[in-house]
């Protein structure tokens, strides 16, 4: 059975081990939403990880309500994409480009417009905007008509990602944003072909993912789910078929990767009650799963070893270790990562975590 530091080929890539940089929002942007030269030191020095997943990236100004974010669909932030993924490549790394819409969790303040959903529905709590939190507005649903549009704006984005220089996309469909408002039925109403019965709710996730595979290939596409329990008020009342519907029909497509996002009982960035589903999903996803939340080295090694993964994504362990990779080789204490500097601006909290004494004076 594989450890963490075994190479692992997903679609077109062989990755030299199985710890792999989750998606973490960070805020490091411009308010225009234009990647910056911090960005390029930041993801560099995380390279070492067999493959980093950007932090959420905006597809559409529409889909984009979170400050300083980055964003991928005007050429000024294509070109600004290209030095941090050049930077990436340079110290030896891979970096996938993570597509993000998020539908009824903007705020109009930041899109100009009402928010998007699958229906008629308003997320609980509050956005982030440039004047602090905000209630989150009623959504409006997303006219048929409007669809292809949003599928075009896919597939451009992705060609962007591409010309920036990222060696493939992950498709954002998890955590309660726009695709997985589609998924779950506590969102969808919808009474046309993109709601009601599972066939239906999976359709826009299907459609988005061609998409992108049609411009970049199934082989550099990969999705992230988040099947088990509530997220951002989005929940399924029978999720199993659900998400097991879903992951064949990616299956089918022939995705590089697909990674669930499932927080354990207890876990310490959002809890769930409801049980993994990545045991069904792992029976009808025929390619490399991924799996994330709450991981130690210990638990990632116990999921390789009883063949319930094929990597591990780690997220927050990211933030204050740039060097995890190394750390985990020679079992090394982590550092504690810093919540107040999460969505801070500047370099603090961002990329003065420093390496390991003990890896520095080796
Ligand atoms: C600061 C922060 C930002 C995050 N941003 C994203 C994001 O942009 N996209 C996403 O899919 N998940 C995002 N997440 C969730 C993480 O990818 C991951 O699921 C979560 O941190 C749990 O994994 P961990 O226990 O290894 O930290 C974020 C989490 C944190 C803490």
């Amino acid at each position: 059975m594989p450890s963490l530091f075994d190479p692992l080929r997903i679609g077109a890539l062989d990755l030299p081990n199985r710890v792999f940089m989750a998606p973490l929002t960070r805020g490091r942007a411009t308010r225009e939403h234009v990647p910056t030269p911090l960005m390029a030191d930041y993801y560099a020095q995380r390279a070492g990880a067999g493959l980093i997943i950007s932090e959420a990236t905006g597809m559409s100004r529409q889909g984009l309500g979170w400050p300083y974010a980055p964003g991928i669909w005007t050429s000024e932030q294509m070109e600004a994409w290209k030095p941090v993924t050049a930077a990436v490549h340079a110290a030896g790394g891979r970096i996938f480009c993570q597509l993000w819409h998020m539908g009824r969790i903007v705020h109009s303040s930041l899109t100009g417009e009402q928010p998007v959903s699958a229906s008629a529905t308003t997320g609980p709590g509050n956005a982030h905007t440039y004047d602090g939190r905000k209630p989150y507005e009623a959504a409006r649903p997303l006219a048929l008509n409007e669809i292809p549009a949003l599928l075009d704006q896919y597939r451009r984005a992705a060609e962007f990602a591409l010309a920036a220089g990222f060696d493939g996309v992950q498709l954002h469909a998890a955590n309660g944003y726009l695709i997985d408002q589609f998924l779950r039925d506590g969102s969808n109403m919808r009474d046309d072909a993109y709601g009601g019965p599972i066939e239906n709710r999976i359709r826009l996730l299907v459609e988005a993912t061609q998409a992108i595979a049609g411009v970049v290939g199934p082989e550099r596409t990969a999705v992230r789910l988040s099947p088990n329990g509530e997220t951002q008020g989005v929940d399924d009342s029978d999720p199993v078929p659900l998400f097991t519907a879903a992951a064949a029909a990616l299956s089918d497509i022939g995705i590089a990767f697909l990674e669930l996002r499932e927080p354990p009982p207890h876990g310490t960035f959002g809890a769930s009650p409801v049980p993994p589903l990545s045991p069904d999903i792992r029976k009808v996803f025929a390619g490399p799963l991924v799996l994330n939340s709450d991981y130690t080295q210990e638990r990632a090694e116990q999921a390789l070893r009883a063949g319930e993964a094929d990597a591990v994504t780690f997220g927050r362990p990211y933030i204050s270790n740039p060097d995890l990779v190394a750390r985990f080789q020679r079992g090394l204490a982590l550092a504690p990562d810093d919540m107040k500097t999460w969505y801070s601006q500047g370099s603090e909290g961002y990329v003065d975590y420093p390496a390991a004494r003990e890896l520095v004076q080796a």
